[in-house]
């Protein structure tokens, strides 16, 4: 069983002060609770040590990018070793904005997960998604599926299964629109198809595939009860303690 795994992609938001209040005010509302699907925050770089220093009991801490490379002349990038070091367990790769925005394509994507892979223990949260005018096209199928073999190529499938998918149709981000719950699982399956065709089906049975896109407290239980959504990557609705822990369950 697939245990499910809801990520809040903080984006470009919050200071140092604002996540150290963020948790405390988390903690303190949720006040021991345990839940049953794992939780975490990609936070910016700069306040990964705040998610550090004060350690939330299950918090799984995430970043929203790194290099490809170990080390060098890249002014402004982040290794993965940076990252290691404060306890950072799970990366965004190819976030829609990252591709739109800094010019992040399949095979520098495909290059940051071998980096991965090859030399951390952390696990990549690799973002998929069609634009609106793909989507209008009825391309999305082939979309996905290039992003996904571009990305994976000469990944191994014991890497594969411990991937992170998130599909996030790039229309539904931040716009308030989310796909419906039927198209959200028809792509997610489709991912898993794709790997089981690339791989074997026991890895694809593996991957955990979340859906991302305007996901909030009052939409989540619906997409989580699909058989292959296993998760999800929410951004603003992350933002606020309140509404975080309502994404929770
Ligand atoms: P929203 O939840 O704000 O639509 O953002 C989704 C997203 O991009 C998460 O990575």
């Amino acid at each position: 069983m697939r245990q499910k795994i809801i990520i809040g992609n903080w984006k470009m938001h919050k200071t140092m002060k604002e996540t150290t209040d963020f948790l405390t005010e988390f903690e303190k509302k949720i006040n021991n609770k345990t839940f049953n699907c794992q939780f975490g925050i990609a936070s910016s770089f700069t306040n990964l040590i705040a998610l550090k220093n004060k350690q939330v009991k299950n918090l799984i801490v995430a970043a929203q990018n790194c290099h490809d490379q170990l080390q060098g002349a890249f002014t402004g990038e982040v290794s993965i070793n940076m990252l290691e070091e404060l306890n950072v367990s799970h990366v965004i790769i190819g976030h829609s904005e990252r591709r739109q925005y800094f010019n992040e394509t399949n095979e520098s994507i495909n290059r940051k997960l071998k980096t991965i892979f090859n030399n951390s223990k952390m696990i990549p949260i690799l973002c998929c998604g069609e634009t609106l005018v793909q989507y209008e096209r009825k391309t999305t199928d082939q979309v996905i599926e290039t992003q996904i073999k571009l990305a994976l190529r000469d990944i191994s499938g014991k890497n594969v299964a411990k991937l992170i998918i998130a599909y996030e149709p790039i229309w539904a981000i931040g716009t308030g629109k989310t796909a419906s719950v039927a198209e959200a699982q028809n792509i997610c399956a489709l991912i898993r198809t794709i790997i089981a065709k690339l791989y074997q089906k026991e890895i694809a049975n593996k991957v955990r595939i979340q859906y991302g896109g305007s996901v909030k407290p009052e939409n989540i239980k619906t997409f989580l009860a699909q058989p292959d959504i296993d998760g999800a990557l929410v951004g603003s609705a992350s933002l606020q303690v309140t509404d975080f822990i309502n994404l929770l369950h």
